[in-house]
């Protein structure tokens, strides 16, 4: 596929002297550009072993520090378990890479409070991913009881300030698959926020009008989403256009056309409460080619360029730097990067 798209194409490790906010393109002769903040991966699958090795480069040229999902066989359900891989993920980094992992931890329904002090007093672990048992990829030693065995976690969650990342979708098998993240909002969502209004909740990778909504509802600061390059830019009929998709799929899977708009919408309006989060997931080429193929949409290489892709077309190329690099951050009480990069229109071949 040949595109003319915003390339990454310079990373600036301090603010460029005399450096002035872009307001959208700065359109040079034929070279259109534009610098922003260096961003951030709020949701990021980096795996472990060789395909850690493989993938990690491609979001540390990118992005400044990455939420890494624990997902892993076995997951990472331990702050000694989070500190292991975190070193395993600072091995293999570029030598010259100021790439930082953000831990989390994967919650199970014998999660203790102790653990999610530790998580806390660590430095490494900034939030806990909730999988509802068998809901996406290594999601089988996931949550089955929310509202019982985990509570006491949740309220120590409370306490330590911690986010809890969600996987918004019911796996019960009689809901319509489109359906599962509407019902999720309305059976787990609503309540979870009710009972505890001062849990800060991100709602990952949304993929409905009924999450933007559900999102915009709640108290800002306490309840925020991360949005894919995928659920911005396909709508389901990607799935089987000219026949079956499989590089297309992914969980909770993509939705109708009124959905995506309504996502497109939210996130170039300029609302705080959408930031950027790819869910780059790989997998190995036969596990997606296959009789049964996995969930997960390798993005990473060309995530940001699709991004900024979204804002261009939609005319809110000044909203892009808010929603890749701003929002996030503050959601997390984190830090702006203070690094820059460069993109820069081009063709490109992907
Ligand atoms: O499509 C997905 N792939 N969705 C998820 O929630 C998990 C991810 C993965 O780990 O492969
Ligand atoms: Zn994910």
């Amino acid at each position: 596929m040949i595109n003319s798209l915003l390339l990454p194409c310079k990373v600036f490790k301090f603010p460029p002297k005399k450096f002035e906010r872009p307001k959208g393109f700065q359109n040079k002769g034929p070279k259109m550009e534009l610098t922003i903040t260096q961003p951030d991966d709020w949701h990021l699958h980096l795996r472990d072993g060789d395909l850690l090795e493989a993938v990690v480069s491609h979001s540390a040229s990118h992005f400044g520090r990455a939420i890494v999902m624990p997902n892993l066989k076995p997951p990472v359900t331990s702050t000694a378990a989070a500190l292991t891989y975190r070193e395993s993920i600072l091995k293999v980094l570029p030598t010259d890479s100021n790439f930082t992992p953000l831990m989390t931890l994967y919650l199970t329904d014998t999660t203790s409070r102790d653990e999610i002090k530790l998580a806390r007093r660590s430095g490494v672990v900034y939030a806990v991913k909730l999988y509802p048992a068998g809901a996406t990829t290594n999601s089988q030693d996931g949550v089955r009881d929310l509202f019982g065995k985990c509570l006491p976690v949740l309220e120590e969650m409370v306490e330590q300030n911690m986010p809890l990342l969600v996987h918004g979708e019911v796996t019960d098998p009689n809901i319509d698959i489109f359906d599962r993240e509407k019902v999720f909002i309305e059976t787990v969502l609503e309540p979870l926020i009710q009972q505890l209004p001062r849990l800060k909740v991100v709602m990952e990778h949304i993929t409905t009008m009924d999450a933007v909504r559900f999102v915009e509802s709640c108290k800002e600061g306490y309840v925020a989403a991360t949005v894919t390059p995928q659920h911005l830019l396909l709508n389901r009929n990607s799935l089987f256009q000219g026949g079956l998709q499989p590089h297309n799929y992914c969980l909770p899977v993509l939705k109708r056309e009124i959905h995506r708009k309504a996502i497109v919408s939210a996130v170039t309006s300029g609302s705080k409460r959408f930031f950027l989060g790819t869910d780059s997931a790989p997998h190995e080429r036969q596990r997606k080619e296959c009789s049964c193929g996995c969930a997960g949409i390798y993005n990473s290489p060309v995530a940001l360029s699709l991004y900024a892709k979204v804002f261009e077309e939609a005319g809110a190329l000044d909203k892009l730097e808010a929603f890749t690099s701003f929002n996030g951050p503050d959601f997390y009480g984190l830090p702006r990067n203070i690094s820059r990069i460069k993109l820069r229109k081009t063709s490109w071949k992907l």
